[in-house]
């Protein structure tokens, strides 16, 4: 092979690898968003859902807490009956760790004259109640009240129960319970393994919130930004459009209380150092499911959502939704750049409302990038109506997916290298292998084959400009859709091959394109081997990334072309390899996990021994 570092072609985008979100598998209620108590402001259409009553509950709404969550619990100890209370089952139990601290809180009244007694209670799923606290509720007004829970064992499907000791009638709403040992300790934020797990992949972009979610089963569902800011209680519940799996209902109780919005969002982009890319509603509802199309002149109050998104994010504190932003903590604006109008939008009626968007945005923010979508153009020809309409409308990127076969992944690594140079930039928005035999397992094959297929994303990193896998997360006891990157029971989390090959790129990516070729070519898949290969301005390495895709040993050597003074030094090297391709990760035990070894100091050219079945990056210095 030869690599020529004389002749950059392209700038790799910094921002290029990253993440992006979706609350899908319970990756937001019930993953992501620590909160443990499902249903606490009793808004699902069956307010009971996760919940269990025993005694005389009711639920009401006449002077609530919460104008836009305005359900709440009467519970009444009337002496008749040995007690009353609620039972929380939590997202498929409540997870808890010996030893640390959950923060219990609700809000309560009584007209009782005096205090009543509330306990708070863990129960094991044996029926033992080995943590009891109490609380005295008192006065008639809301109040809220809070009680420290800490373990002495670690479970992973206990219940939450309050019980109304004393006789007499309270009032609860907005029953919560958070870990204090959240991401960055914050008050009812983030679970620390998972986020963590963002930051460790280092990602250059986040996009959010979906995914079909934003388009909504149906527009009245779609994801409304402006209902997740503000204070959290008050953050009206919506339905999630993945408590349907395409027609079949199949997570009735899956819903958004959005505790996880647009601010956690943005913050969150902030802390792991990633461009944030919200994705909003072009006014059509998921393709998938009712398929509803906001009429043209309807369309307003769409198009000032988005604006009043870029307002949010990046205006002063004396603008209407800037000082929103401000109020909640973050006067500084968070420095959007780009902005996605619809997801998956595969229609015809997409470009003329796009084109509206457009228009708008530019006039009044002409410094954001336009991100629009093509759908999965993967078999070829189904949307490629798309692509000039997003050419005609200047946009600065589009979207594309595929979910496709290893098969797929691995014979198309070139797919971008004849793309057209003068439209649009790619967006490689959502991708995973789907290895089918193996009913979509997060396998080794399926992550040798994205290593392989990315290795054409870097190569055309001159049009392609951001590529994000999904989804990220899955929860093992309540997902829709696999693969997924990270997956997570109530205590544990497992990073999958494909997390790794994602860190790998995103944790090396390089500044600058250079040629690397075999007989002249580009290696796409010539005797099963994929490269690509970049520098790094900023610490003079040559950065190789490659894959063998055989099962057997391959010896490549490398002539490095351009050296200045003509010679390499030493370098590090990361290998991901497993010989049986269908290796994955578990809670258990990681056994796909990248090594690293040193490469000895190498003079003009660099010799690399590729095991079979592995993905190698190396980072070599230059003297
Ligand atoms: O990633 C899961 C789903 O796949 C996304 O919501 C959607 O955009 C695509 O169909």
């Amino acid at each position: 092979f030869t690599i020529d570092i004389s002749k950059p072609v392209a700038s790799v985008n910094p921002a290029m690898y990253g993440i992006f979100f979706e609350d899908i598998n319970f990756a937001a209620d019930g993953g992501l968003y620590a909160e443990l108590i499902k249903n606490r402001s009793f808004e699902f259409p069956d307010a009971f859902t996760g919940w269990q009553p025993f005694g005389k509950v009711s639920i009401e709404s006449e002077s609530p807490c919460f104008d836009r969550n305005p359900h709440y619990v009467r519970i009444t100890n009337d002496g008749r009956l040995l007690r009353a209370g609620i039972d929380n089952e939590g997202f498929r139990g409540i997870g808890l760790k010996k030893d640390e601290s959950y923060n219990l809180t609700f809000y309560a009244r009584t007209k009782s004259a005096k205090p009543i007694k509330i306990s708070v209670q863990v129960v094991r799923p044996d029926g033992s109640n080995p943590v009891v606290k109490t609380v005295n509720v008192s006065g008639s007004e809301w109040k809220k009240y809070s009680v420290e829970i800490k373990p002495a064992y670690t479970e992973a499907h206990n219940r939450i129960r309050l019980v109304v000791q004393d006789r007499g009638t309270v009032d609860f709403d907005h029953i919560s319970m958070f870990p204090a040992n959240t991401w960055k300790n914050r008050p009812g934020g983030l679970r620390r393994d998972l986020a963590q797990a963002l930051y460790d992949l280092n990602p250059g972009v986040f996009r959010f919130p979906g995914g079909c979610i934003i388009e909504g089963n149906s527009l009245a569902t779609r994801y409304q930004w402006k209902n997740s800011v503000g204070p959290v209680e008050n953050r009206p519940l919506n339905e999630n459009r993945w408590n349907y799996t395409f027609k079949h209902k199949a997570f009735p109780d899956y819903f958004q209380t959005y505790g996880l919005g647009f601010f956690e969002y943005f913050q969150l982009a902030e802390d792991l150092g990633a461009e944030p890319l919200p994705v909003i509603s072009c006014g059509l509802s998921c393709q998938y499911e009712s398929n509803e199309v906001v009429p043209m002149d309807s369309l307003q109050p769409y198009v000032q959502d988005a604006l009043d998104l870029i307002e949010f994010a990046n205006g002063d504190t004396t603008s209407v939704w800037g000082k929103v932003r401000a109020q909640m903590g973050h006067p500084a604006p968070f420095g959007l750049k780009m902005l996605a109008v619809g997801n998956e939008q595969w229609g015809k009626v997409y470009p003329k409302r796009l084109e509206v968007f457009a228009k708008a945005i530019r006039q009044k923010y002409p410094d954001i990038q336009l991100v629009g979508s093509s759908g999965p153009s993967a078999s070829g020809d189904r949307f490629d109506y798309l692509w000039p309409e997003m050419k005609r409308l200047g946009v600065d990127l589009v979207d594309e997916h595929y979910y496709m076969s290893p098969e797929w992944f691995f014979s198309n690594a070139a797919r971008y290298d004849n793309y057209d140079r003068k439209g649009p930039k790619v967006f490689a928005g959502e991708y995973a292998s789907h290895h089918k035999e193996t009913q979509k397992a997060n396998n080794f094959l399926s992550a040798l084959s994205e290593a392989a297929f990315m290795t054409g994303l870097e190569r055309n990193a001159d049009i392609v400009r951001l590529a994000t896998y999904a989804p990220l997360f899955a929860h093992v006891d309540a997902w829709q859709w696999n693969p997924d990157m990270i997956w997570y029971d109530n205590l544990r989390s497992m990073r999958t091959p494909n997390y790794y090959v994602q860190q790998l790129y995103a944790m090396n990516p390089g500044t600058d394109v250079v040629p690397l070729t075999n007989n002249g070519k580009p290696v796409t898949g010539q005797d099963s081997i994929y490269a690509s290969a970049t520098t790094d301005k900023a610490t003079g390495e040559i950065i190789i990334k490659i894959v063998n895709a055989n099962n057997k040993e391959y010896n490549a050597s490398f002539a490095i072309k351009g050296l200045k003074k003509n010679t390499l030094s030493d370098g590090v090297m990361y290998m991901l390899q497993d010989n049986n391709l269908l290796s994955t990760n578990s809670l258990d035990a990681e056994k796909v996990v990248p090594h690293m070894s040193q490469l000895p100091a190498i003079g003009q050219s660099l010799d690399l021994n590729l095991p079979p079945r592995s993905f190698i990056v190396a980072r070599v210095k230059t003297k």
